[in-house]
């Protein structure tokens, strides 16, 4: 299958021109900006997009590519500090400017080139960049400029050598699918073939020759990636050798633990374990409120139960265990990444000495860790997963006792739960559900006096929360239609007595973030 790959300079748009590419139905791995280009990392691959960078290519230790890049014969694109790194590398001069370019700007095209085919003479580009081409590098022409006459674009005379030093991966940049699109398929002749139906394709015969006859273990959250993975590993291993184990932590959605097992049982799972274990992590959270506490405790708890119930499986020694780990998960674990980027997210995922076993063994596999979260959901509608499940917002592993606020009790999560469950229905219905990120209701541990009839009550304060993002490392309030949120907030006081209050939360990430805990 034909693949652009893109070589990271530790921009935070790398993963976005890897996901446009994608879009237009072309596979792309991303690679450290100085990884060595030999004849394995360069297997069916048609071009190469150099990334931005917050490096300046003068800075001491800026990264290189390798020297090979610009003679292999295979297309190059140079975005931002990839075109000033070609420039530089070329012989030719990036200075810095005096103010740095941002945002929208116009660009004017001066000659042709094949990689602006059907593109306006003149557009608004977005531009992030502080450095700038000086003066070419030879055999270098410039393409088009910006209204203050710096280059946006250079092309080399005879080699398939270009850079802009605009964002075309940016959506505020007007024709940018067009402008990547004629590089990927114009310029590198790339045929569309990345689909879902081919990924599926790929994973059977990938999935049988690693497991062979072994059983696989995989576990359950209820959560996209896990009920995909489960999926995948059903329509393309024989079910019989699939085990799905899935435990009930009593911190779950109302109704989430019947759906899981409904879910999986139509997807023709004939080994499921359900493990109730809402009596052992409810005790083990008796009289801890300490928001760090909690999450502790619970993941101490995951260990312990999963390791229980992982023996009384009885599997054996030579399973293998399935993880739901996404592409982004191995990019920010620094599998991917950049050797020179400048952050590196860590993530929430519970290293379980299971985990640790497993992976010295070399018996872990994962079926999706060459995809995005949005291709989860596209590989999960090719495989027939419900779309309920498919679209849901994300669900923190520690549930919902880090939305109990405080002390975290039976009765404080049923009551959560209806108010929860109240809310989901209501954005489903007002077709709103799909419009907002992440949506869910907190058990504040705040009580206060409201009347019912004409008795006083003294009923729990619940909070709502709706935010709109697109990876939760940022996140704005969702703008709610008051009418919806005044009469969500009746039907949660008509229908759980327990709850005499509700307050929206206005706050944005940052400084706030999405959970309360
Ligand atoms: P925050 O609250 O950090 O959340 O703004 C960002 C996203 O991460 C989810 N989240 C978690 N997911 N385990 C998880 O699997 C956790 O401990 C956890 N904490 C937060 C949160 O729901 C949001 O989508």
């Amino acid at each position: 299958m034909d693949q652009i790959l893109i070589l990271d300079y530790g921009s935070q748009y790398t993963q976005l021109i890897a996901r446009r590419v994608r879009e237009l139905g072309v596979y792309t791995d991303i690679a450290p900006g100085d990884s060595p280009l030999d004849a394995e990392r360069l297997r069916n691959v048609k071009g190469i997009i150099m990334g931005g960078s917050p490096w300046s290519v003068y800075d001491e230790g800026a990264p290189v590519p390798d020297s090979a890049l610009y003679s292999l014969g295979i297309p190059v694109l140079g975005v931002c500090y990839g075109a000033q790194r070609m420039t530089r590398d070329y012989g030719g001069s990036v200075s810095t400017l005096a103010d740095r370019e941002y945002g929208k700007r116009p660009v004017v095209l001066t000659e042709s080139d094949p990689l602006f085919a059907g593109v306006a003479s003149s557009f608004q580009s977005w531009m992030s960049h502080g450095d700038s081409i000086e003066s070419l590098a030879p055999g270098f022409r410039v393409v088009a400029t910006t209204d203050n006459g710096i280059p946006a674009a250079i092309v080399h005379e005879s080699l398939p050598l270009r850079g802009v030093q605009f964002h075309p991966e940016v959506t505020h940049c007007e024709h940018g699918n067009d402008i990547l699109a004629n590089f990927v398929f114009g310029i590198c002749s790339c045929e569309r073939s990345w689909t879902m139906q081919r990924y599926v394709d790929e994973a059977r015969d990938a999935l049988r020759e690693r497991v062979g006859a072994s059983p696989v273990l995989l576990l359950i959250s209820g959560g996209v990636d896990s009920t995909v993975a489960a999926a995948l590993l059903l329509k393309t291993l024989d079910p019989d050798l699939v085990h799905l184990l899935y435990i009930d932590t009593g911190l779950m959605r109302k109704n989430e633990s019947a759906e899981v097992m409904s879910t999986l049982n139509a997807l023709g799972a004939t080994h499921v374990n359900r493990v109730n274990a809402e009596e052992d992590f409810l005790s083990a959270l008796a009289g801890v409120s300490d928001p760090e506490e909690k999450r502790r405790v619970i993941g101490d708890m995951f260990i312990t139960v999963q390791q229980r119930e992982v023996e009384r499986l009885g599997l054996g020694d030579d399973y293998f265990l399935a993880q739901g780990t996404l592409y982004t998960d191995l990019i920010e674990s620094g599998k991917g990444v950049g050797t020179k980027a400048h952050v590196i997210k860590s993530h929430h995922n519970v290293r379980s000495p299971l985990v640790e076993k497993k992976r010295i063994e070399g018996r872990i596999v994962e079926p999706l860790d060459r995809l995005y979260k949005d291709e989860v959901r596209a590989l999960g509608r090719v495989l027939g997963v419900d779309e309920a499940v498919v679209s849901r917002h994300p669900f923190p592993g520690p549930g919902l006792g880090v939305r109990v606020l405080g002390e975290v009790t039976r009765e404080k999560c049923d009551t959560l739960r209806d108010a929860d469950d109240i809310y989901t229905r209501e954005l489903r219905t007002r077709g709103l559900y799909d419009r907002i990120w992440q949506a869910f209701a907190v058990l504040l541990p705040v009580r206060s006096v409201g009347v019912a009839g004409d008795v006083r009550r003294y009923g729990w304060t619940v909070a709502l929360r709706a935010v709109a993002s697109s990876d939760g490392m940022t996140a704005d309030v969702f703008e709610f239609p008051l009418k919806d949120l005044l009469e969500i907030s009746a039907m949660i006081t008509n229908r759980v007595p327990a709850v005499g209050r509700v307050v929206y939360d206005i706050s944005s990430k940052p400084p706030a973030t999405i959970e309360w805990e």
